[in-house]
């Protein structure tokens, strides 16, 4: 097979908000405790934090971090996580069935952070709670000092206000599942009182608001009307989730998927348009789609727990998936369809970072690994900064029931041209090598390739473990080259290839 695809320099979606590379951490199995927080690890650090996981975590330089959920907060008080440790109180979640000893709160997650070198992106809880909490803790966090909640802060051991800047407005309240759920009028009522309540605080932040937790949900996309009806101009971002699986062991298909999440975007995209035009607003309201990955394989094992049929264990075992190779191929597809429409997402999160449907697992007592899915999204946070390119690309296709045809080459650039990088992100979808020529146009002449990242693998279920953690791990690619004006490149079946270039 071949496929041609034609990248100029002048030919940009848009600048790639760095924000497109976030992850998510939640108060869930163990992805704080024992993920990210386990005192008495060797690497542990003076606040219990485990050293491994902040060296991975500044490997994959992840520019913000979602906490504290997801469902979870839909019935936390962020005050039980506040304050002298030995006193907090020991809590059921009831999003997860578990007991939370509210050992991490806001202040060590801050501190993690800072390790780290990420921005916070706080949910504040708008299922159980509402307005009054979320403008008491935005107080509390973000306030210098001489008020009530501020200076419970600063008794609390922390002086400088944690400036958080980016807020969401509650987690996927669409969903039946949520404590506190509601109808799009009611949040969107709730969303907009809250958001004027906290700009009244500091008209600087950023706010996210609740778009639809999936494609399939019944109420999308008439959830994003109403919604950003009530809010559109209290807001920055829409959030949008959505998890891919491939429960039918139906590989075409499952690779094919990514297409949905394009079409997700393109349909709230117009929907913003919409009430945009309806509102006759000047200002611009983007997507921020803060949970995205793959999620299934987990499922039947973590049934007991979430029916409720194992008591209330204190961080047991939670969506721990495994990731295999054809996972990676998944994520790569899903962070290019991401920089192709960066023009309208400028916030991702993958869900999650360490533990929890993660490119990064630990061993209580142990060492942590890097699943398949580290590397795809390694390199794009690293690699994927500056413009993103408008590439024609003309190739083969597949076809899959109900999607049609789907394009066997998958590909997204990104041009950093104050560094020089011109960067490919290739992904071979389709069990047929693709015969790849990249015309290069207006990015001068002496461009030479200066790194090729492959990952392969014959075996579409390889996946790495805490026994063999580099079982399916990029290696140096090959068969590609600079020839008379375009990057000549073999992209061999179901494959994953990073090439950079330099002027
Ligand atoms: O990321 C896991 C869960 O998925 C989150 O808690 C929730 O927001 C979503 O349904």
């Amino acid at each position: 097979m071949r496929a041609t695809v034609t990248a100029h320099a002048r030919f940009v979606v848009s600048e790639i908000d760095p924000r497109l590379y976030g992850s998510f951490i939640e108060h869930l199995g163990r992805a704080v405790y024992t993920g990210i927080y386990e005192p008495g690890h060797p690497t542990a650090d003076k606040n219990g934090m485990r050293c491994d996981v902040i060296d991975l975590v500044r490997e994959l330089s992840v520019p913000i971090v979602r906490y504290p959920g997801g469902n979870f907060v839909s019935a936390y008080n962020w005050e039980d996580g506040v304050g002298p440790r030995e006193q907090r109180p020991a809590r059921l979640d009831l999003a997860w069935h578990t007991t939370d000893n509210n050992e991490v709160g806001v202040h060590e997650f801050a501190d993690w952070c800072d390790a780290v070198g990420c921005e916070l992106m706080y949910a504040v809880n708008l299922g159980s709670r509402g307005l009054d909490d979320a403008r008491n803790f935005l107080e509390y966090a973000n306030h210098p000092g001489g008020s009530y909640w501020s200076d419970q802060r600063i008794a609390n051991g922390r002086n400088a206000p944690f400036n958080i800047k980016l807020w969401c407005l509650g987690n996927e309240m669409d969903g039946p599942w949520q404590i506190g759920h509601k109808s799009a009028d009611e949040y969107g009522r709730l969303a907009h009182e809250t958001a004027k309540a906290m700009r009244a605080f500091d008209s600087g932040i950023e706010l996210v608001v609740c778009g639809s937790s999936n494609a399939k949900m019944a109420t999308y996309p008439q959830w994003e009307a109403t919604v950003l009806d009530h809010t559109y101009n209290e807001v920055d971002y829409i959030s949008l989730h959505m998890y891919f699986d491939n429960k039918a062991d139906d590989t075409p298909k499952f690779l094919a998927e990514a297409i949905k999440l394009d079409s997700y975007i393109s349909s709230v995209s117009g929907v913003i348009d919409f009430i945009k035009a309806k509102k006759r607003s000047t200002k611009n309201v983007y997507i921020s789609f803060d949970e995205w990955n793959v999620w299934y394989h987990s499922h039947e094992q973590d049934r007991k727990i979430l029916e409720g049929n194992s008591g209330w264990p204190s961080a047991p075992p939670l969506l721990e998936d495994i990731y295999n190779f054809e996972d990676a191929l998944q994520v790569a597809l899903i962070i290019n369809t991401f920089i192709r429409r960066s023009n309208v997402v400028k916030i991702a999160c993958l869900a999650q970072l360490v533990n929890v449907i993660a490119p990064i697992m630990t061993v209580p007592g142990g060492p942590a690994w890097r699943q398949t899915t580290f590397y795809p999204f390694l390199f794009a946070s690293r690699y994927g900064r500056g413009k993103a390119l408008d590439l024609k690309v003309d190739g083969p296709s597949y076809h899959v029931d109900e999607l049609g045809a789907v394009p066997a080459l998958d590909v997204a650039a990104v041009h950093d041209a104050a560094a020089g990088y011109l960067t490919f992100f290739l992904v071979n979808r389709s069990g047929e090598a693709i015969a790849t020529d990249i015309s290069l146009e207006g990015f001068g002449q002496d461009l030479a390739i200066v790194e090729h990242q492959l990952m392969a693998d014959a075996d579409l279920k390889a996946a790495n473990s805490a026994a063999d953690p580099e079982a399916v791990v990029p290696r140096p690619g090959a068969d590609a080259e600079v020839r008379d004006g375009k990057l000549v490149a073999d992209i061999g079946a179901y494959s994953y290839h990073v090439i950079r270039l330099k002027a």
